[in-house]
């Protein structure tokens, strides 16, 4: 089995050192950027797969030209001089959790920044504005705002996710309804642009490109460090999960509608994040209530969704322990820090064009008939709103700021690729869940099978985005198969 695996990794690289060529400037190049601190690993590299590139999701493949690891800005700079001087474009890596392995490139030849030596951390006391380093994980930068004043913010759930990749496409989570999304909490970036200049930007500098940078980051530049808004960290919260064991498409549908009817009611508290997992015969309501016990009960969520076959209220008066529980949820356990083959799509629903009953109907007979082609699928229904829809449209890059409900359709292959079936079932779907409103796709949960991709990903945002990318990189330095283009 290992020996086989090993022979597989070395007819990889021998297969990209032909495609890449003998040493050549870039290769120059990249060794000087980096002679006085930092590493780069070219294609023929042993173990460049496993190692260097270390793909998250299987299912991509993909051999970047180089990947390099540099510690300061200056490096970075120079990294990208290296690469727009010969040709070759730029992606940053950070956490390495793109759906699409677009922190490689996405596709064959791209140069990689990897930013895990960037680790800085500060927090001022007087304004409790926090600097954080692009290659810190969710996992530490939650344990880092604890330690420093008890501070949080909002973002997802998984330990292993960047805040390189996470803050500059959204970043939703549990307290996003009241704090809104990680990107609204950040004040002042430090970016690498195309030319190789290393700029601050903020809403009085380089508006634009921060503007660009909230919602569609990887486009335009490498951020190195972020200065976010904290607030403090939740004190009392109760994790609450209701698990019912029903796989027929009628109960499933009635306790659809039942949810949904619960979400959308504009006065619910925005201390209430909720989700619903649907998955082989199970259906699972869960999330954290930001308050004490009493007013949990007070809210009486078991009495909306009767029939529960199991349910829990874990009480949490730390944070840190709330956030270590969040990491044990199913999807997480399944994939969080394991690389697999898998394929996801995302939908998107705002309180005006909510499924109706007889479409909610059809949605879960498709989905009890439909041949999945695997027995590892779930679809995440994620309660948004409150903080996250008070931002205006155009404030930021990202653009779907009226989503109530974001669907994630999802589906692994423990087995090997994903089969033509199991994206014929996603899709299908997805094409259920978006009967009448323009296609709107989270940026996050990037889908490289999406036809008009930038489109679904920034809506009314991407002619703005297409100008100041014309404008700060019109050679598309930095780009992944779905950046948006420079405007012609
Ligand atoms: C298991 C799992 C759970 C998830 N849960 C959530 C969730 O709860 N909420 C949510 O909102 N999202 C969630 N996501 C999606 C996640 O936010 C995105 O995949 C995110 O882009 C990952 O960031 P990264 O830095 O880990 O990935 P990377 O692959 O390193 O980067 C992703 C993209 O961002 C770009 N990028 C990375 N670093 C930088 C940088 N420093 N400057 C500019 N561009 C950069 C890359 O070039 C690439 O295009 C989840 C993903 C996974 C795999
Ligand atoms: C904190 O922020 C304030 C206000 O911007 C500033 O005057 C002060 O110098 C900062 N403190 C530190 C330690 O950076
Ligand atoms: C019910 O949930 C609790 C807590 O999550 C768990 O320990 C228990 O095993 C579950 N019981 C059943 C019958 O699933
Ligand atoms: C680099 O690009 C930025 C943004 O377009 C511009 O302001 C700056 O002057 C450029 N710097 C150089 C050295 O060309």
């Amino acid at each position: 089995m290992k020996m086989t695996y090993l022979r597989g990794l070395l007819v990889v690289s021998a297969a990209a050192s032909t495609v890449f060529g003998q040493s050549s400037n870039y290769e120059t190049c990249l060794r000087d950027a980096l002679a006085e601190g930092g590493s780069v690993a070219f294609p023929d590299a042993l173990l460049y797969q496993a190692v260097d590139v270390n793909r998250y999701n299987l299912n991509i493949p993909v051999t970047p030209a180089a990947v390099t690891f540099p510690t300061s800005s200056k490096q970075v700079a120079s990294i990208v001089k290296c690469a727009s001087d010969n040709g070759y474009r730029v992606q940053a890596r950070s956490g390495g959790h793109s759906y699409g392995n677009y922190g490689l490139g996405g596709t064959d030849g791209a140069i990689v920044v990897d930013m895990k030596n960037f680790q800085q951390f500060s927090m001022n006391y007087t304004t409790w504005h926090a600097t954080i380093g692009a290659g810190t994980l969710l996992k530490d930068i939650t344990t880092r705002l604890y330690n420093a004043g008890k501070r949080a913010m909002a973002h997802g759930t998984s330990p292993q996710i960047g805040a390189g990749g996470h803050f500059t496409i959204g970043g939703l989570g549990p307290l996003s309804r009241q704090y809104g999304m990680a990107l609204d909490h950040t004040l002042e970036v430090e970016v690498v642009l195309a030319n190789g200049t290393i700029v601050r930007t903020s809403e009085d500098e380089n508006p634009d490109v921060f503007w660009a940078i909230r919602g569609a980051g990887s486009g335009f530049g490498i951020v190195t460090e972020f200065i976010v808004r904290t607030e403090p960290a939740p004190g009392s919260a109760v994790q609450y999960e209701f698990t019912f064991s029903i796989g027929d498409a009628q109960s499933q549908a009635a306790l659809y509608k039942q949810w949904q009817a619960y979400v959308s009611n504009p006065d619910l508290t925005w201390k209430l994040a909720s989700t619903l997992w649907v998955l082989q015969d199970v259906m699972i309501i869960s999330g954290t209530y930001f308050g004490t016990k009493a007013e949990y009960d007070a809210l009486d969520i078991g009495g909306q969704f009767p029939g529960a076959t199991n349910s829990s209220a874990i009480v949490f008066e730390d944070f840190l322990g709330l956030v270590a529980e969040w990491g044990e949820e199913v999807l997480l356990k399944l994939t969080g820090g394991i690389p697999s083959n898998f394929y996801a799509k995302s939908a998107a629903w705002t309180p005006q064009d909510l499924m109706s009953d007889e479409s909610i109907d059809q949605f879960f007979e498709y989905v009890e008939t439909a041949n999945k082609g695997t027995l590892v699928w779930l679809l995440v229904f994620d309660f948004e709103g409150g903080f996250t829809n008070q931002v205006d449209v155009d404030a930021t890059a990202y653009p779907h700021r009226n989503v109530l409900i974001w669907l994630q359709t999802y589906a692994i292959n423990l087995l090997g690729r994903i089969t033509p079936t199991t994206i014929k079932f996603l899709e299908e779907l997805n094409q259920l869940a978006n009967t009448d409103s323009p296609y709107e796709a989270y940026p996050g949960y990037v889908d490289p099978l999406l036809q008009n991709g930038p489109q679904a990903y920034w809506g009314s945002n991407l002619p703005r985005l297409e100008r100041i990318k014309a404008e700060i990189d019109p050679n598309n330095v930095f780009r992944n198969p779905q950046s948006p283009q420079p405007a012609t």
